[in-house]
């Protein structure tokens, strides 16, 4: 990726990234959770949920992003395919936790419905990234890669659409939440889709190297 777009997108994953800190250190007395009933908040699975999913939607927030630095990717695969394992699972949490997180969302089933179908979104993707690594379809695997963080990175758009619905647009907050709900995620899958329809430039050498042996030396290209 270029280092122009990284910079900032970095910058803003990490920032986002630490944000549900602020949840830990102000023992539920924060965002989201003063806008909630007392019986969604005092409801034990969903407290479970709601801490499970911040917590690790975070790291994969916080990590997810350095996976597209073609120089460290080329230079250290063996932490990229760590870092790769760690961001995997923290989806694997933290979008299982969203989907049961969904139904109950503030202002009701239009907000439910966009967050509902993020995170199925979000693992699908996922987990074929994983999968297709597996079997040794690079080419796959960032494809779905950059899906699956465009969808990781809704969490940054939200918070950056839901200022400007309220605060420029002065819409009610009724009204802007189930709007950002959709607005956060679908116009990333559009960009995302963008990305992965360029054409692939490969090297001279690619067509004599195996898939599963080139983690290193072919990546690198987009
Ligand atoms: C990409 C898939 C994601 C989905 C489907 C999703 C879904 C949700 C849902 C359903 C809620 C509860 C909303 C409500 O009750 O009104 C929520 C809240 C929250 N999520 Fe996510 N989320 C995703 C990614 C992330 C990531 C990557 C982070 C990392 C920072 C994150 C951080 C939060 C936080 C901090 C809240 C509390 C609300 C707030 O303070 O803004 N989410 N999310």
């Amino acid at each position: 990726m270029k280092t122009i777009f990284l910079i900032p997108l970095a910058a803003l994953c990490l920032i986002i990234g630490a944000y549900p800190l602020a949840y830990l250190v102000t023992d539920g007395k924060f965002g989201l959770l003063q806008l909630k009933s007392e019986a969604v908040v005092s409801d034990e699975w969903w407290r479970l949920a709601f801490y499970s999913h911040i917590i690790t939607g975070g790291v994969a927030l916080s990590v997810g992003w350095s996976q597209f630095v073609n120089s460290w990717r080329q230079h250290h695969p063996e932490i990229h395919r760590r870092v790769g394992k760690v961001y995997v699972f923290m989806v694997c949490v933290s979008g299982v936790a969203a989907i049961c997180l969904a139904p109950r969302s503030t202002t009701g089933w239009i907000a439910g419905s966009g967050f509902g179908s993020l995170g199925i979104f979000w693992l699908y993707v996922t987990l074929q990234a994983y999968i297709s690594i597996r079997q040794g379809k690079r080419q796959e695997h960032k494809r779905m890669m950059v899906y699956s963080y465009s969808a990781c990175c809704s969490a940054v758009t939200l918070r950056l659409w839901l200022p400007f619905l309220l605060s420029v647009l002065r819409l009610d907050f009724a009204v802007a939440y189930p709007i950002v709900a959709w607005l956060s995620w679908v116009p990333n899958l559009l960009v995302a889709h963008a990305i992965n329809s360029r054409p692939v430039k490969k090297p001279p050498m690619f067509s004599q190297v195996p898939q599963y042996q080139s983690s290193t030396e072919t990546e690198g290209q987009s």
